[in-house]
């Protein structure tokens, strides 16, 4: 069966773009009380290469929260998985994202730090889908603007699976796609 993925940013490329991300972000953050918080799951790759790009201190949390469950679709019903340990009061929170489609998932996670009394919420998403008639969530900084297409590869599942690829493909089909696939 022919492997229904085409590669849309490699893995030399999408290092370059998180450098990059990370100069400008070390930038503006210098001498900052600088959190780092990833979103649960899908972030965890990207938040890994984008804290070893940072040229200043920082620490690291997670969130977890998750809309999509196995669906390609959101269900409009974003769940807050874990909470951060970290006590968000005074602290420079930058919320780093896989991917926004919505912008429901962001939307809730930046209100629970806004109430906890974040000093300052920003977000670094590595992509920003846009569709066509929906209103973009604003994010500080971003590594790709795409399509709505379906995408896989660097923290991005189908169905839980292919977070592993080092780079990121669309998936014409996901019906087409399963276990073997990629073997
Ligand atoms: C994905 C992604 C974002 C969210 C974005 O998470 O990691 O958190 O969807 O979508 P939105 O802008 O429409 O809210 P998902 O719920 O698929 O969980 P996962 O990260 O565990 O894959």
């Amino acid at each position: 069966m022919e492997i229904p993925l085409r590669v849309i940013h490699s893995e030399l490329e999408i290092k370059k773009t998180v450098d990059e991300l990370g100069r400008q972000i070390s930038e503006q953050y210098r001498g900052k009380d600088l959190l780092l918080v990833g979103i649960l799951n899908g972030a965890f790759i990207f938040l890994a290469d984008l804290s070893r790009s940072l040229s200043i201190p920082h620490k690291i949390d997670f969130m977890g929260a998750s809309s999509y469950g196995d669906a390609t679709q959101s269900s409009g019903n974003v769940k807050i998985t874990k909470y951060p340990d970290t006590n968000p009061q005074g602290k420079d929170i930058l919320i780093v994202e896989d991917v926004i489609e919505t912008g429901l998932t962001l939307g809730r996670i930046t209100g629970y730090f806004l109430e906890e009394g974040a000093s300052s919420v920003r977000i670094c998403s590595l992509i920003v889908k846009e569709k066509p008639g929906r209103k973009s969530f604003p994010a500080d900084f971003v590594g790709y603007r795409e399509g709505d297409e379906f995408l896989i590869g660097y923290g991005m599942d189908y169905a839980g699976l292919y977070r592993n690829l080092p780079f990121l493909a669309t998936l014409d089909d996901p019906s087409l796609l399963d276990e073997n696939t990629l073997s």
